[in-house]
């Protein structure tokens, strides 16, 4: 018998218990266990839920418990969870995660803590909610030299792009649905200012390259402002506006990462990822790009990336399943200021001054633009060079063009 302890019953711990209840053969087929829930930690009484037998408030009962061998943690932040990961870990249990806040400020020192203790920690779900994306990266692209990660990391902000795209809903309406489905942050402004993306491309740049990122080293802009201007003038030169996760192995040995809004070439397979899906591209010396596609958010997508590394620590409990890290350093990681874009650029100016400042640009147009609203494409430059050309101007927008 395995045991698991759910901690937090919210959107994606309530899944987890779902998807043990409704696959509860399989698993025991595919474990040769039986994998049975004991206890779910939360601070509010569930008096109607099926699992009433196994609420408890009071994290002590599951750390002292013997029989408890897989702890969900599935709380969120870096408080609390983070005190009952490490308790957990200490007890000899093994923790399965999908709180990327807490993998991406306290990875490296978590998965020393369980190489100490013997035990596994695995965190499937904190990238891509259910995309295998993790393990492929550590497993089956280990022979490779990772270039470059990059990918559609939020489902909430992809969600809502799509629906100012295809439905011409504004932000704010477009965020109600995405909260509505379930799939914002409690505080959804980590999602649309881009911290969540940020959390994610900090745990794919720890695994591709060896080293904790750490998110106050990677420059993070979301997609606030954003405009249906912007959105339009993309759609009308073939782009699609994308928020990305970046991360590179620079020539000289320092991890590049950023999270940005990007103009995606409509013949680029991460420009026809739409609505809460999230896409991560790979590119290994060896195998060249990959790309894993799949629902990024949202309760049983999220549960099924869970309940897999409950699997793999189910089939032989005794055995630590290893990922491990470096503990990084201040000068490992760089800006994407040297890296050449193309740029989308929207300004308030007349055609003259922006062909004065840039030379000749190629001009967009839409429907019921305001007199003056001018907007282009440049050639490639770093964002330095592109800030001094348009220093004169009245710049509205300025995205990067992915090539
Ligand atoms: N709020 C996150 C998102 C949930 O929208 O992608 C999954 O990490």
């Amino acid at each position: 018998m395995v045991n698991v302890a759910i901690l937090g019953f919210g959107t994606v711990g309530s899944g987890v218990a779902e998807v043990l209840t409704m696959n509860r053969e399989l698993i025991d087929k595919r474990t040769a266990q039986q994998v049975r829930l004991k206890y779910i930690l939360d601070v509010r009484d569930f008096p109607d839920s099926p699992y009433k037998g196994c609420f408890v408030k009071d994290f002590a009962v599951i750390e002292n418990d013997p029989e408890v061998d897989i702890v969900v943690e599935t709380i969120g932040g870096a408080t609390v969870a983070l005190d009952f990961t490490t308790r957990a870990l200490k007890a000899g249990k093994s923790v399965v995660s999908s709180n990327k806040e807490l993998v991406a400020t306290h990875g490296y020192e978590l998965l020393q803590l369980a190489k100490a203790n013997g035990v596994s920690y695995l965190f499937e779900a904190s990238v891509g909610g259910g995309i295998p994306v993790l393990r492929p990266l550590t497993n089956c692209l280990a022979g490779n030299e990772v270039e470059q990660v990059c990918g559609i990391l939020n489902g909430t902000t992809n969600y809502i792009l799509t629906r100012m795209i295809r439905a011409g809903l504004s932000f704010e309406q477009a965020l109600k649905e995405a909260q509505d489905n379930g799939y914002a942050e409690r505080d959804p402004s980590a999602d649309i200012e881009g911290h969540d993306a940020c959390r994610k491309i900090c745990i794919l740049a720890a695994l591709a390259f060896g080293e904790h990122i750490y998110p106050e080293q990677v420059p993070t802009q979301g997609i606030t402002a954003i405009t249906l201007a912007d959105v339009d003038y993309a759609n009308s030169c073939g782009y699609k506006i994308k928020l990305l996760g970046r991360t590179l192995r620079m020539e000289n040995g320092k991890v590049c990462a950023y999270v940005a809004p990007h103009l995606v070439s409509g013949s680029d397979p991460l420009a026809g990822v739409e609505d809460v899906f999230n896409a991560v591209k790979i590119t290994g010396n060896a195998v060249g790009d990959t790309m894993f596609y799949g629902r990024g958010a949202g309760k049983l997508p999220t549960a099924s990336a869970v309940v897999g590394d409950i699997v793999d620590i189910a089939k032989d409990v005794k055995t630590r399943k290893c990922n491990e890290w470096g503990p990084g350093a201040k000068d490992l990681v760089q800006a994407p200021d040297e890296l050449a874009f193309r740029w989308y650029v929207r300004v308030n100016a007349a055609v003259d001054e922006v062909r004065k400042a840039c030379g000749e640009v190629a001009l967009l147009a839409r429907g019921g633009a305001p007199a003056r609203e001018i907007a282009f494409l440049t050639e490639a430059m770093t964002q330095a060079q592109l800030e001094q050309k348009l220093a004169g101007l009245d710049m509205l927008s300025a995205i990067r063009v992915l090539a």
